[in-house]
């Protein structure tokens, strides 16, 4: 039976924490200031935005979010990212991935300025990650990050596999256990006898976007299993990239979805704007 890492626990004491030092920062007449911008109407990205804004609230922290419509063309969105990278209310910006296929990605994330990238995604931010000197981390690995720390798991010297190879969350994910001495390999859907590789793993991160991928037999006995997944079922309900009912009985520590990783993402938000206008003000 493996101990259930409870994200929405960790993620509230965390954002108290956050929440006193904001306070400390309105002292001085500092308020952090977020920006969300999306485009479309995706239904996932307006519950991720909604979330995004309550929490900021919560924290103290303002907020406001841009709803653009779905034909919102490139240049107004690049217009939108420059008056807010040089609005002194503003110390994070955020554009909700995906983007509409007419609107380049990289293009947007290269446009907003790296001392705001509260997302991490800028060239500079994440060679600042590669080279470990960085100002911001990615929500969701540094989430993970916070969890394995919160639990007592410790990095060093074990065998960490991540399953997925995004720029979000797997690639990152990989330098954030290799900074803390974690001895990692990367999967991927081109990656030969999977099970094989993550049976080695001591503490296994999923990261695939595929419901229920990763089963028992994929786990040693005893493993550290983090759950990144967010799918929803043809039912509605929500599940990760794990099957939690085979994997529970055989991991020694697993995160749950819904209650494991997704808090932690926008607490660790939260904690990358309150850093940012820290930095803007020459506080450390
Ligand atoms: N879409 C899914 N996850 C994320 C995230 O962490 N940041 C942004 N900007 N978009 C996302």
């Amino acid at each position: 039976m493996a101990k259930i890492i409870n994200g929405k626990e960790v993620s509230e004491k965390i954002r108290l924490r956050i929440a006193e030092e904001v306070k400390d920062l309105a002292a001085k007449g500092i308020v952090p200031g977020l920006a969300v911008i999306l485009v479309g109407d995706d239904p996932a990205s307006q519950v991720y935005v909604r979330n995004k804004k309550r929490a900021c609230e919560q924290a103290g922290i303002y907020s406001e979010s841009y709803e653009l419509p779905g034909n919102t063309s490139q240049e107004e969105l690049l217009a939108l990212i420059d008056k807010l990278n040089n609005d002194p209310k503003i110390n994070g910006i955020l554009a909700q991935l995906p983007l509409p296929s007419h609107i380049d990605e990289e293009t947007v994330i290269n446009r907003i300025s790296p001392d705001k990238d509260v997302d991490a995604f800028h060239p500079v931010n994440v060679g600042k990650i590669m080279i470990g000197n960085y100002d911001f981390l990615p929500c969701t690995p540094a989430g993970v990050m916070a969890l394995l720390a919160e639990s007592g798991v410790d990095c060093a010297g074990k065998e960490c596999v991540v399953v997925g190879r995004s720029n979000i969350v797997g690639k990152p994910q990989a330098m954030l256990l290799l900074h803390n001495h974690g001895t990692v390999t990367i999967c991927h859907s081109r990656t030969k006898n999977l099970a094989e590789v993550t049976r080695r793993a001591d503490i296994l991160i999923a990261a695939v976007g595929k419901p229920d991928f990763i089963t028992a037999e994929m786990v040693k006995p005893g493993a550290v299993v983090i759950d990144v997944g967010i799918n929803r079922k043809a039912d509605g309900k929500l599940t990760g990239d794990v099957d939690f009912a085979s994997v529970e009985p055989v991991a020694s520590y697993i995160t749950p979805v819904p209650g494991g990783v997704g808090p932690m993402t926008i607490t660790m938000l939260l904690q990358n704007t309150l850093k940012s206008a820290k930095k803007a003000n020459n506080i450390s």
